[in-house]
């Protein structure tokens, strides 16, 4: 049982060029909540993802994680707060980002030896544990092109794992998957959910968002428009906008 941690976003603004992609969010994530993210394309939830992962460098507004803060403005952070923010929380994306030339274990060993400084021998070991956490216990000496996408994706989530994180950031991690390969990845989901770990997922999945999902929060323009948990996001949102958008998903 990991010890979960709170996430705090105020006022956070965020432009590219003359387009306000962020327009002062706020977002209080208690600790070990389960945070589905949804809304249309362009409203901003990769943006606020990387925000919180220190991938982007916002202007205005703040955001805490556990003990760390980012501040934007003009100056980026401490190359140090990134680095400890990206060992509490871990990012997964739609397209694996896994390294082609290094089968799953080698993967996933990459960063406890190269950031952690762990031998290669109980790197390998902890990667063989992770892959039997995620179901691919025999799967450790195969390279990304032998596997489907469903296997990438948990040998992705498997890497983020290694890091022992509170919690992952998650941008449509089954939006590439076959319907039937979906489920085994959201599945792993649900099990690290159980365990403790704190998950911010942005997906367009409303089903598994209502079963597994202690709040939605619905991005659009920049803003949040909804927060709240699934029956009342759902069944009573309080905007046109996200009742639109939950017509349209569900068409
Ligand atoms: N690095 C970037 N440079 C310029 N524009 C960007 C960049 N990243 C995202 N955008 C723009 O910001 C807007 C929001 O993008 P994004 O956060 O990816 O939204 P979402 O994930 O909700 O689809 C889009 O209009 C996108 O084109
Ligand atoms: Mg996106």
């Amino acid at each position: 049982m990991t010890q979960p941690l709170p996430v705090e976003i105020r006022g956070v603004a965020k432009a590219f060029g003359t387009r306000q992609v962020l327009d002062g969010v706020d977002l209080a994530i208690g600790p070990g909540e389960t945070v589905a993210m949804v809304g249309p394309s362009g409203g901003g939830k990769s943006t606020l993802l990387r925000c919180i992962n220190g991938l982007t460098h916002f202007d205005a507004g703040e955001i805490q994680v556990g003990p760390h803060r980012l501040r934007g403005g003009h100056q980026p952070p401490p190359r140090e707060t990134v680095v400890q923010i990206r060992r509490l929380f871990g990012m997964i994306f739609q397209d694996f980002q896994l390294f082609p030339h290094l089968t799953a274990a080698g993967n996933i060993m990459e960063a406890p030896v190269h950031v952690l400084g762990m031998s290669a021998a109980a790197a390998r070991q902890r990667a063989v544990q992770l892959l039997a956490r995620v179901g691919l216990a025999d799967r450790a000496d195969a390279y990304p092109r032998e596997l489907s996408g469903g296997q990438k994706q948990r040998v992705a989530i498997a890497r983020a794992l290694a890091m022992e994180p509170r919690g992952l950031l998650c941008d449509e991690i089954t939006s590439a998957l076959d319907p039937e390969l979906k489920h085994e990845v959201l599945a792993v989901l649900e099990e690290l959910k159980a365990d403790g770990l704190a998950l911010i997922v942005v997906t367009h999945e409303l089903g598994f968002a209502r079963r597994s999902a202690d709040r939605i929060v619905v991005l659009d323009g920049g803003r949040v428009i909804e927060d709240g948990p699934p029956p009342q996001v759902f069944e009573q949102p309080q905007t046109e906008r996200a009742r639109r958008f939950f017509q349209q998903i569900l068409a």
